[in-house]
């Protein structure tokens, strides 16, 4: 009997040309953001990237071409900058608002999990309307898992935040929990609530910028780090920031070749010109930073934001540190609120990456007053000890003219954690004022001069001006140890160089266990 012949049918799978979808997927995408006066997601990430570096994962995930969808709102994959490997997600505003469901959450967190496994930093490029509504809480809690997973890779691996278009709703707090938020002057708004939404709740009318532009965000908030002309800019800023930052926290801070130059030099034995020696005269701190770093290159980290303190990237002898100063060209450099907190936040992200922390001082005291009693100046400003105190990454501070009170404390001295301490030989380092001082101390010598009026004014400026010469100095700390030395100020660079040698293998093993520290939040 003839075998039976068994005819299955045969299914033709129908041969998808994906080629053909990409190239239309991006030919939408370049239609919808160009008339937007945007870049599509992938032109954003070519123009991050070392040329020809990046492969894209997951290309069509979550697509559904028969749907028209040609892939999710999400475009992830991995490059290089500057020949250093990225793990990079930009949201494709074309796609869907470039909005957030299931797909999209699943392609970043695994993406974030690979970055972590291979220990390098995630970019990412946001661009969307957020939780994507018809998804209902499926998409919310995708952003719940990209939250919990950016925190667990603070403080491992650097994490940057570039704002490229809408970034609403809860969708902010992914980018708030990273360590730079780079937005950029049009086209780029972060907040909680939109416009619409605050109309209809409080009845304010408001604009996007007003609301979260990025102008908000770098000048009065301090959300941001930094505020760019446009989004090549902030692609520039981008780069140069990673070049400051090692890939992971257990990796050395980054070493350029350097070689000492003439002008380096010059600028550095100069540094002392560009400090008037009248201890209220102000100036800028951030010439007298690009005299004492290599090349004077200085990458200023929120510049907009709190003015009275400068913190920003640069590098000594080829080594990238972190700088944080007091500038006393803005309100005298008197420590406040936002200061404290945008210099703690610096200090904390230098210390979670390695980078030695080269401080200096020249700081009248806190901003007195109920406005900032009122602002939490004993909570927020606490965060800066905090900061310091929990530091154990290689710290050198010095005095360049003044140092007053607890904020003398605060800015790095030696009492809350900094290894090596100087100051110029000017230094004016006390308690207090001596006019504040002698107000305490003399009180009764000052009233005794009375009741005359001009008398007692006489005397007070006599014995303010004896306090000044016998007790406003860096005798006392230098005596007890609070300062290792007083230096020429034309060799503040080559101290702030030799200390960091020594200090280059430093321990930096915590001590004791416990789950974590209960710091002011
Ligand atoms: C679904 C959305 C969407 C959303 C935008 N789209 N936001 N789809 N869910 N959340 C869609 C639009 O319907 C439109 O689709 C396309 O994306 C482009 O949006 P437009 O409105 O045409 O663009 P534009 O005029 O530029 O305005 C952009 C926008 C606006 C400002 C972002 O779309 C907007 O206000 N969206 C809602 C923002 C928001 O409130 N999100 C919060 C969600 S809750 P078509 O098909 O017409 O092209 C959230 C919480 C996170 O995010 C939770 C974390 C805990």
């Amino acid at each position: 009997m003839p075998a039976r012949r068994h005819h299955a049918p045969v299914i033709k799978a129908a041969r998808i040309d994906y080629s053909k979808i990409a190239e239309t997927a991006e030919e939408k995408a370049t239609a919808y953001q160009h008339a937007k006066g945007k870049n599509t997601a992938r032109e954003r990430i070519n123009q991050l990237l070392d040329p020809d570096s990046f492969v894209e994962i997951g290309r069509f995930a979550g697509g559904n071409p028969a749907d028209g969808f040609l892939g999710a709102a999400v475009v992830t994959g991995f490059g290089e900058i500057a020949g250093r490997p990225v793990a990079v997600y930009a949201q494709d505003f074309s796609v869907r608002g470039g909005t957030l469901g299931r797909a999209e959450g699943q392609k970043i967190l695994a993406l974030m999990d690979k970055a972590l496994a291979m220990k390098i930093p995630v970019v990412s490029m946001l661009d969307s309307g957020g939780a994507r509504i018809q998804e209902g809480v499926v998409a919310l809690s995708q952003y719940g898992r990209i939250f919990k997973k950016t925190c667990e890779a603070s403080g491992l691996i650097p994490q940057i935040s570039m704002i490229l278009g809408p970034c609403a709703g809860g969708a902010v707090y992914a980018p708030a929990l990273t360590d730079f938020i780079v937005m950029t002057k049009e086209n780029s708004h972060m907040f909680v609530t939109g416009p619409e939404v605050v109309k209809a709740v409080t009845g304010e009318t408001v604009s996007m910028a007003e609301l979260g532009g990025g102008e908000l965000h770098n000048v009065q908030s301090g959300v941001a780090h930094y505020l760019a002309d446009d989004e090549t800019d902030a692609i520039d800023y981008v780069r140069s920031l990673l070049s400051y930052l090692p890939s992971h926290a257990g990796e050395p801070a980054p070493h350029y070749d350097y070689t000492p130059s003439i002008e380096d030099e010059k600028a550095a034995a100069e540094v002392k010109s560009l400090v008037p020696e009248e201890s209220r005269q102000p100036y800028d701190i951030v010439e007298v930073i690009e005299h004492l770093v290599d090349y004077g290159e200085f990458l200023q980290v929120q510049q907009g934001f709190a003015g009275s303190v400068v913190i920003g990237f640069a590098c000594i002898n080829g080594s990238a540190v972190g700088i944080v100063a007091d500038q006393p060209n803005n309100n005298a450099g008197t420590l406040d609120v936002d200061a404290s907190e945008k210099a703690a936040r610096f200090v904390r992200c230098c210390d979670a990456y390695g980078l030695p922390i080269v401080t200096l001082v020249d700081v009248p005291g806190y901003r007195p007053g109920t406005e900032q009693e009122e602002s939490g100046i004993i909570r927020r400003g606490a965060k800066l000890i905090f900061a310091y105190a929990n530091a154990t990454t290689p710290m050198v501070t010095v005095v360049l003219r003044k140092a007053y009170g607890g904020a003398y404390i605060v800015m790095g001295s030696k009492s809350i954690g900094a290894d090596f301490a100087f100051a110029w030989p000017d230094a004016e380092i006390a308690v207090m004022g001596a006019e504040g001082a002698v107000n305490i101390l003399k009180r009764r010598e000052i009233a005794a001069a009375g009741p005359n009026e001009k008398d007692m004014a006489d005397t007070r400026t006599r014995l303010a001006a004896e306090y000044q010469a016998n007790h406003i100095n860096p005798s006392l700390s230098v005596e007890t140890g609070e300062l290792d030395g007083i230096i020429d100020p034309a060799l503040t660079r080559q101290t702030i160089a030799e200390s960091l040698e020594i200090l280059r293998t430093k321990d930096r093993s915590y001590p004791g266990p416990k789950r974590h520290s209960n710091g002011p939040l």
